[in-house]
């Protein structure tokens, strides 16, 4: 009889609860707990929360502690954690995750590629996991895969490697709500400007992390990586969307560019548009080079989605992968891993 990985899953937001979701109808997946600090979850089940119709009863925590008081040591072979896209937010829980004897998969845009922004934190949180035997990964659709890993294996028929531009044209109103609200969508254009630079909206993270792991993997000896402020992209005429009514001349979404530079350069370029009704939706790697590769996603891939695949396919080979930080350039290629089972 085939056994599944056992899965410890932190954050039932927009994204935990399709994962959540998905990763109960996936065989060789078991969701053995569900932890989340919304205290309006607390002694719930899965089932009551999501309306989900099913017979078992899968609990939601609102901390590790008392999931680990109920499930026992070592409830999972790996914590799967949906929550925030800083690294410091969730380094605590990631420790406290080796400590129970779990591995860790995570959608934290900042650990997709955390050597940089936290050198020392990185170096902690390897040897933490070296220490215990454990491997702990960022991964996601993007930062994780689209303008990263993809760019990274296009390159690998070319002699010679000039330019990357890697586009991302979405239209939002097709993504989760929360995804909406972080790209300003109904705000006006002033209070776009002042939620981005006082932070209380983000914009799309991870587009440095996505520039830094394409450096590293194609040794290119960047000068300088940067992203530029995120551009309000403006309703031409009042416009419907899944958040908000949106009035002409207010926000809809945005525009962030990255840009990896050397020698007074552009070398790579990430282009990540997202709004409201952007039509068409592509993802798009072009590499300047010899030979020149151009790959063209039609229709993009449906981001929500894709994050979940991305994060459910990754379990097996980070469990199966040495102990120690790893990021998507370092493991096994990524694949659909559905018919992957416990070696044991
Ligand atoms: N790499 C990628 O491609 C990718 C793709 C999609 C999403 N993401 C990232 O994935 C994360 C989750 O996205 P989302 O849209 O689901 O966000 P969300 O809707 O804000 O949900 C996050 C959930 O986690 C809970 N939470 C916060 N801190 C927690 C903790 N310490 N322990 C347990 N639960 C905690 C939150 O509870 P409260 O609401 O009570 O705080 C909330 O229910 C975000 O950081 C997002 O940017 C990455």
């Amino acid at each position: 009889m085939p056994v599944p990985f056992r899965v410890l899953q932190f954050g039932l937001g927009t994204m935990g609860r399709i994962i959540t979701q998905t990763l109960m109808d996936r065989g060789n997946l078991e969701l053995v707990g569900v932890v989340d600090v919304d205290p309006e979850y607390a002694g719930k089940s899965v089932e009551e929360i999501l309306g989900s119709g099913r017979k078992t009863s899968t609990s939601v925590f609102t901390s590790l502690e008392s999931a680990l008081h109920v499930l026992g040591d070592q409830p999972a072979d790996i914590t799967l954690i949906a929550t925030l896209s800083s690294l410091n937010d969730i380094a605590s829980s990631i420790s406290d995750c080796f400590e129970a004897g779990m591995n860790v998969v995570s959608l934290c845009e900042e650990l997709s590629y955390p050597y940089i922004r936290h050198p020392e934190l990185s170096r902690n949180l390897d040897g933490l996991a070296k220490k215990h035997g454990k491997t702990v990964l960022g991964t996601g659709i993007n930062p994780g895969f689209l303008m990263d890993l993809l760019p990274i294996c296009l390159s690998a028929p070319c002699q010679r490697v000039d330019t990357i531009h890697v586009t991302r044209c979405i239209n939002s109103s097709r993504r989760r709500s929360s995804f909406q609200k972080k790209i300003g969508t109904g705000m006006s254009p002033e209070d776009f400007k002042t939620a981005i630079s006082e932070g209380a909206i983000t914009g799309h993270v991870g587009l440095v992390e996505s520039i830094r792991m394409i450096d590293d993997a194609l040794g290119l000896e960047l000068d300088y990586v940067e992203e530029l402020p995120p551009e309000p992209v403006i309703a031409s005429a009042d416009i419907e969307t899944p958040v908000a009514d949106v009035k002409k001349g207010w926000v809809i979404g945005l525009k962030s560019t990255g840009i990896g530079r050397k020698d007074q350069r552009n070398v790579v370029t990430l282009s990540f548009v997202a709004h409201a009704g952007a039509t068409p939706e592509f993802d798009e790697v072009s590499i300047e080079g010899h030979p020149k590769i151009v790959q063209r996603i039609e229709g993009g891939v449906q981001g929500d989605y894709g994050t979940v695949g991305m994060v459910l396919n990754m379990i097996p080979l980070v469990i199966e992968a040495q102990p120690g930080l790893f990021t998507m350039k370092d493991l096994p290629c990524p694949r659909n891993t559905q018919s992957f089972w416990r070696s044991d």
